[in-house]
């Protein structure tokens, strides 16, 4: 997967891209993003990439000039791409279910606003989706962005040492994650359960399924409606690996 990154702010989004689990895969060319700078679309260095919005009111609005020359040469250099996705607090919600769907495009294009957003001219025409990652407001989608990407790299395949391990994850099966322990097997006082250290993977995986859905009927019983109308017994095929939170 490739993915191009269209930002005021390229700073902000380097060092994560350059970092852990995300950054070695696009070290390792698992995928590709590409970094733009939108000032660079700008006409001449005096040039502003944003402006005050007709009809007043407080903010500055990202030019359609710049944004649209910028994806225009995108386009020229690499094709059409499978999406162009807009990071904006009134897309549509970013789960799980859309990033194991988004993941297996070959090409997208990620846009992100600053100040009060786009020109709605630049959504109408070039934006095919506009995604959120929650219901707040951030100072720009460069935060949003680098979720996305996170969540889409890390499900190509070779991302993740143990292939098992995200299709482990938390939401990947309307579950939460179940507990995890490391040694020291005792700790200030506290054991690892038992189980875990029987060696019987039968026995952990059924342990593993039924922490889980107690911690999602704790914390997140409205996934469990959804996933109990699936399937209202452990599955005897489930992953036996680790649930990661
Ligand atoms: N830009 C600002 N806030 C955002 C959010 N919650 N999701 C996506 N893009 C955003």
């Amino acid at each position: 997967m490739t993915v191009d990154l269209v930002t005021a702010l390229p700073e902000v989004v380097r060092g994560p891209l350059e970092s852990g689990v995300l950054g070695r895969a696009l070290e390792e060319d698992t995928a590709t993003v590409r970094v733009h700078d939108l000032r660079a679309s700008a006409e001449d260095p005096q040039d502003q990439i944003d402006d005050y919005p007709f009809g007043g009111g407080g903010g500055m609005v990202l030019k359609p000039g710049p944004l649209v020359r910028c994806l225009e040469a995108l386009e020229d250099k690499h094709g059409v791409p499978d999406d162009v996705i807009y990071l904006t607090p009134d897309g549509e919600r970013f789960t799980q279910k859309s990033a194991n769907q988004l993941s297996r495009k070959e090409y997208i294009v990620l846009v992100t606003g600053r100040y009060k957003g786009i020109d709605e001219r630049v959504r109408r025409r070039w934006i095919t989706r506009e995604v959120s990652i929650g219901d707040y407001v951030l100072s720009g989608g460069e935060l949003p962005a680098l979720v996305l990407i996170d969540a889409l790299v890390r499900l190509q395949p070779g991302a993740l040492g143990d292939a098992r391990s995200a299709l482990t994850d938390s939401f990947q099966d309307d579950l939460l994650g179940a507990p995890v322990y490391t040694r020291p097997a005792s700790f200030r006082g506290m054991d690892v359960p038992e189980v875990l250290r029987s060696g019987d993977h039968e026995r952990i995986r059924r342990w593993r399924f039924d922490e889980s859905v107690r911690r999602t009927r704790a914390r997140r019983p409205d996934l469990l409606d959804e996933s109990e109308k699936l399937d209202e017994e452990a599955p005897s095929s489930a992953p036996d690996g680790d649930k990661t939170a």
